[in-house]
């Protein structure tokens, strides 16, 4: 179902990456929660946010992780908002990254839980980096800056966003410690 033939009230946007910490759009409540079998990886370049093309940043996508848990925060927008919201977004995201629909939970057991939208960058986008020794990300994420700022600058918020909502993320964490220079 497109988002535009949604029920009122029930478009949700899930953020596992800058728009965890810099949603920069409206909504009527956020929530932390998590996407099942997926896990966050700095496997995408980016050369119109934290890198440029002749030296492109690297920012997060998803990738199967069979078992496994990314949290993020979910958004609920609201009606009259969403179209303007999901057009900015789909500018925003348009290195590289398509909507795709998946249900996100909110608790542990897995009980509750809602359909939403996110963004992810798969294999086939011209941007996709795909695995690299985790010494060579820190090192392109420190050269890295672009029109949104600082490569690094995205890495630690992003890192600080997911220690507050209590999350574990070892691919992130070890990143950041790399880059802090306590690895
Ligand atoms: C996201 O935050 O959900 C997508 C990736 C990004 O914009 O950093």
């Amino acid at each position: 179902m497109g988002a535009e033939a949604e029920p009122s009230g029930t478009t949700w946007v899930f953020g596992y990456g800058s728009l965890i910490w810099r949603p920069d759009f409206a909504f009527v409540e956020s929530r932390t929660g998590f996407i099942r079998d997926r896990a966050r990886r700095f496997w995408q370049a980016s050369t119109d946010h934290r890198g440029v093309p002749s030296r492109p940043g690297r920012v997060v996508t998803l990738v199967d992780d069979p078992g496994g848990r990314c949290f993020g925060t979910a958004y609920r927008l609201r009606d009259e908002e969403r179209s303007a919201i999901l057009a900015g977004l789909d500018h925003r995201e348009r290195g590289g990254f398509s909507r795709e629909r998946i249900p996100v939970f909110f608790d542990p057991a897995e009980s509750t839980s809602v359909s939403a939208l996110l963004y992810v960058a798969d294999e086939a986008n011209a941007n996709y980096l795909g695995p690299a020794p985790l010494e060579e990300i820190a090192r392109q994420i420190r050269a890295s800056h672009g029109p949104s700022g600082p490569n690094v600058e995205y890495l630690t918020r992003l890192a600080k966003a997911l220690r507050e909502m209590g999350a574990e993320d070892e691919h992130v964490f070890a990143l950041e410690a790399m880059l802090e220079g306590r690895e």
